[in-house]
């Protein structure tokens, strides 16, 4: 498995399982067989409500020799309930649990937004925190402290631009190891790409395959179908593979590692095995220049009247 160096000397492995929409009983069985074909970095979060199941699938596959707990890298995320410095080791220790781990590798805070306390999902501008009130560089000092703790062994931010990474950069004094983001070649976000890299900041390609099993009520009208672009399609016939494995290959290619979600077995080895491929400069070419932007991933159901962050200022 390929794996790029963070800023803090850990190793982070270029392809992981994500688990977002992993449903009961099927993330299991997809973390678990993801670490038997051979994967060693699985992206958890608390918010996906589904950690105790991924955490079976990591104890299961350690416990049937097919991976040791020390060569696993698992990803957790901080949810925007937990900001206040006080309930950051609260919110660290309730994903702990729910894996069984004793430290999580990569810990991130999911999004550059805080919530009160005990907000699974807002509905009112009383369910936010003004960041002028809680700062993310408070949070995120907060974070830093966790390693300390030996709770994580590395920290970093999810969904941040550069104005943010630039801000929490400034006013912690610290470079966060990781800023995971949506990236494919509809949305290649390439001055974020260029920031991270001059500044030592990996980055992670979330919805690497177009995100399409997310819950409609988060799609837009007519969204264009990744997997389904035809030059991406062109490409996969003549290297004899599938639109996705280019999508993974192409994302390592820039340097960012990848982290598509499947609970498919046969699925999860065809993305396995993306990592392998060597694009051409002609492919990366066309790639890189697909001539379509979009986002799929977006927090619009948190930009209700009255609440300080707005979609014009949020991807900043
Ligand atoms: N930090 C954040 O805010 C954030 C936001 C979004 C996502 N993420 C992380 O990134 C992970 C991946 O993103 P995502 O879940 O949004 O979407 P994604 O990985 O781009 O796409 C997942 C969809 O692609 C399908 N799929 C997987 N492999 C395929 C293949 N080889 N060929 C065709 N279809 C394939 C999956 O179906 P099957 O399962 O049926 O195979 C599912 O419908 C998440 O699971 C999560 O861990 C993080």
């Amino acid at each position: 498995m390929k794996n790029f160096t963070l800023n803090d000397g850990n190793k982070i492995p270029a392809l992981g399982l994500g688990t977002w929409k992993s449903q009961a009983g099927d993330a299991y069985q997809a973390v678990k067989e993801a670490l038997r074909l051979g994967y060693r970095h699985i992206d958890a979060a608390w918010i996906y409500q589904n950690e105790a199941e991924v955490g079976q699938g990591i104890h299961e596959a350690i416990a049937e020799g097919f991976v040791k707990r020390q060569d696993v890298f698992v990803t957790s995320k901080l949810w925007n309930s937990f900001h206040d410095p006080k309930d950051v080791e609260h919110g660290c220790r309730e994903s702990l649990d729910a894996l069984g781990l004793d430290y999580i590798d990569l810990y991130l805070m999911h999004w550059p937004i805080a919530f009160r306390p005990e907000t699974f999902m807002p509905q009112s501008p009383d369910d936010f925190w003004p960041l002028s009130s809680l700062p993310l560089s408070k949070t995120f000092n907060a974070m830093l402290k966790l390693k300390a703790l030996g709770l994580v062994k590395s920290v970093g931010v999810s969904n941040f631009s550069v104005k943010k990474l630039d801000q929490l950069i400034a006013e912690s004094g610290v470079v966060p190891a990781v800023n995971q983001v949506e990236l494919h070649p509809y949305n290649p976000q390439v001055e974020l790409l260029d920031y991270c890299r001059d500044h030592g900041i990996h980055l992670t390609a979330y919805s690497p395959l177009g995100s399409g099993d997310r819950p409609e009520s988060m799609k837009a009208q007519n969204e264009p179908p990744l997997l389904e672009n035809a030059n991406i399609n062109e490409i996969a016939v003549s290297a004899g593979l599938s639109p996705a494995q280019i999508l993974l290959a192409w994302a390592i290619d820039r340097g960012t590692s990848t982290i598509p979600k499947s609970t498919n077995p046969n699925r999860i080895a065809e993305n396995l095995a993306a990592q392998a491929y060597v694009l051409s400069d002609a492919d990366r070419s066309k790639l890189d220049n697909i001539g379509i932007q979009f986002r799929y991933v977006s927090p619009q159901q948190w930009f209700i009247p009255g609440v300080t962050y707005q979609s014009d200022d949020f991807w900043d």
